[in-house]
C-alpha cells in the first residue's frame, strides 16, 4: 500500500520550508505529473557527466549517452509489453505520436477512421484535417453518460467498414476506461487496426500491448512522472515500418546522395535530428521510481481510495455533480465534477488563492463533448502516487467554503456561475476566470 505522505519527500515540488511556504495541494496531475528528486538527478547527470550526441560521435560521452538512450528504449518497451525495443519511438509528447501514424499511413479518399465523442483534441484535430485534406471520414462513436461500452453500436460501425479505430483507453475528461481489449479484438475481427491513446492508462495501470494488441500505442512520459516534453509511440516494427515519418533529416537515413537518401529502419527513422537525450533518460529514471520504489500496481488501489473518500464526503452537497462513472472504482485517478451556480474557471482560482489547491478547470482539451452539450467545463481534480488523503479533504473543504460563499437561490447550473470572492479578497488574477468566460483569455482558458 502506498504511503503517499512519506513519498512527498522525493518529490521537491511539494517540500515546505523557508520561502516556500505550505505545502501545494496538487491535484493536476492527468495535466502532468511531477516528478522525483532522481529524475531531475537523471537529467543533471546528462549534462554533467556524459554530454553527447548518440550515434553520431565515437568519443565517449557519446558513447555512453547512446547506450543510456537505447536502454530507455529497452526499458519502456519491457514496461509497456512492446514486442522489441525497435517498436518504440521517442517523440515530444502523444500528440505527436497520434500525429505520426495519422499523417504516415497513406489514405484513400473515403477510408474510415473511428473515433468516440469523448476524445482528446490530440485525438481529434488531426483526423478532422485528413478529413478535409485526404477526404477520409470520421465517424464518431458516442459514448453512454454512465461510463458504459455500447459494443453493439461499436460493432455497427465496424460492419460499415472501418480502418482505423482511434480512441483513448483512459478518458482525461472523466476518468472512465474503455474495455481495451474487447475494443482492439472486434476491431481486428473485422480488419480495421487499433490506435489506442494511453495518456491517461498507463502511467496508472499494467498494459500488456502483447495481450492487448493494440496497433499502435501513443503516451505521454510527462504524466508517468518523466520530464516534459516527453513522450513515445510504441507498436511493432513492421507496423512502423510503412508510416511516413512526419520529420526527415540528420539521423534519419543511412545515407544520401546528392539526389537520394535511404531510410534508416524503425524507430531511427521517426527521431530526426538530435534527441531529448536528456528528457527520455529522465523519463527512464521516472520509470525505474515507478517500479522499484513504488510499484505500479499499487497506483490505481491508492487512487481509488483518495477518490472514494472525496466522491463520498461531497454526496451530501446536493450542488456537486461529479461526472462520468457513479463508482470511483471505475475512475480511479480523476474527479470530474460541476457545480451549480459557479464558473469552473472560478471555482478553480478560488481553491488555488485560498487553500493552494491546484487543479484544472475547463473543457480539458475535450471542446467537442462540452459544446455538444452546452457546458462551460467542469472542475478536474486528478491523483497520482503522491497524493494524500490530506490532500483530498482540502479540496472538500475548499469546496464546502466556495459553496457556502455562493447562495443557492442564485445556482442554477454551470453556466449561471456566480464570482466567488477568494478567502484573501478578490482575485487578482481577473483576466483568466472572467476572460475565459467572455473567451478573452486564451493563457487560462477551458480546455487548453
Ligand atoms: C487522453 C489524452 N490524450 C492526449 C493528451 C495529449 O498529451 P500530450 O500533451 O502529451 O501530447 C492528453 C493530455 O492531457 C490526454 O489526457
Amino acid at each position: 500500500m502506498i504511503d503517499a505522505e512519506s513519498l512527498r519527500g522525493d518529490f521537491p515540488a511539494l517540500s515546505v520550508g523557508p520561502g516556500r511556504g505550505p505545502a501545494p495541494v496538487y491535484l493536476d496531475s492527468a495535466c502532468m505529473s511531477l516528478v522525483p528528486r532522481s529524475v531531475l538527478e537523471a537529467v543533471g547527470e546528462y549534462y554533467t557527466d556524459y554530454p553527447g550526441c548518440a550515434g553520431r560521435s565515437l568519443h565517449r560521452f557519446a558513447e555512453e549517452v547512446g547506450h543510456r538512450y537505447e536502454s530507455a528504449r529497452e526499458a519502456f518497451a519491457r514496461f509497456l509489453g512492446a514486442p522489441s525495443p525497435d517498436g518504440v519511438v521517442f517523440l515530444r509528447n502523444a500528440t505527436e505520436a497520434i500525429n505520426l501514424v495519422a499523417r504516415g499511413l497513406s489514405w484513400t479518399r473515403g477510408d474510415r477512421v473511428l473515433v468516440t465523442d469523448q476524445e482528446h483534441n490530440s485525438n481529434l484535430v488531426v483526423w478532422q484535417r485528413l478529413a478535409a485534406e485526404r477526404g477520409i471520414e470520421l465517424v464518431h462513436l458516442r459514448l453512454p453518460p454512465d461510463g458504459s461500452f455500447d459494443a453493439e453500436a461499436y460493432e455497427r460501425e465496424l460492419a460499415r467498414g472501418i480502418r482505423l479505430v482511434s480512441v483513448f483507453q483512459t478518458s482525461n475528461l472523466d476518468g472512465r476506461s474503455l474495455p481495451a481489449r474487447e475494443v482492439v479484438e472486434r476491431a481486428h475481427a473485422h480488419g480495421a487496426q487499433v490506435l489506442l491513446d494511453g495518456c491517461q492508462a498507463a502511467p496508472h495501470q499494467r498494459v500488456d500491448l502483447g495481450r492487448m494488441g493494440a496497433d499502435y500505442y501513443a503516451l505521454s512520459l510527462h504524466k508517468m512522472l518523466g520530464p516534459s516534453g516527453t513522450g513515445l509511440l510504441a507498436s511493432r516494427p513492421e507496423r512502423l515500418e510503412p508510416l511516413a515519418p512526419l520529420v526527415v533529416g540528420g539521423e534519419t537515413v543511412e545515407w544520401t546522395s546528392l539526389t537520394e537518401h535511404r531510410l534508416r529502419p524503425p524507430p531511427h527513422r521517426f527521431e530526426a535530428g538530435l534527441q531529448n537525450y536528456a528528457g527520455v533518460l529522465g523519463a527512464a529514471a521516472g520509470l525505474r521510481y515507478l517500479e522499484r520504489t513504488v510499484g505500479l500496481d499499487e497506483v490505481e488501489p491508492h487512487e481509488t481510495r483518495l477518490n472514494r473518500r472525496v466522491t463520498r464526503a461531497l454526496a451530501d452537497e446536493p450542488r456537486v455533480h461529479p461526472m462520468g462513472p457513479a463508482d470511483p472504482a471505475a475512475r480511479p485517478s480523476i474527479y470530474s465534477f460541476t457545480l451549480d451556480g459557479v464558473d469552473p474557471n472560478d471555482a478553480a482560482l478560488f481553491l488555488d488563492e485560498g487553500y493552494r489547491v491546484m487543479l484544472r478547470s475547463g473543457m480539458h482539451c475535450v471542446h467537442s463533448w462540452y459544446r455538444e452539450r452546452g457546458l462551460p467545463g467542469s472542475i478536474r481534480a486528478s491523483f497520482y502516487l503522491y497524493t494524500t488523503p490530506e490532500d483530498v479533504d482540502t479540496l472538500v473543504e475548499g469546496v464546502r467554503e466556495l459553496l457556502s460563499r455562493v447562495p443557492a437561490a442564485r445556482a442554477g447550473g454551470p453556466r449561471a456561475g456566480a464570482r466567488p470572492e477568494t478567502p484573501t479578497g478578490t482575485s487578482a488574477r481577473t483576466g483568466g476566470s472572467r476572460g475565459a468566460r467572455a473567451g478573452r483569455a486564451p493563457g487560462r482558458t477551458a480546455g487548453s
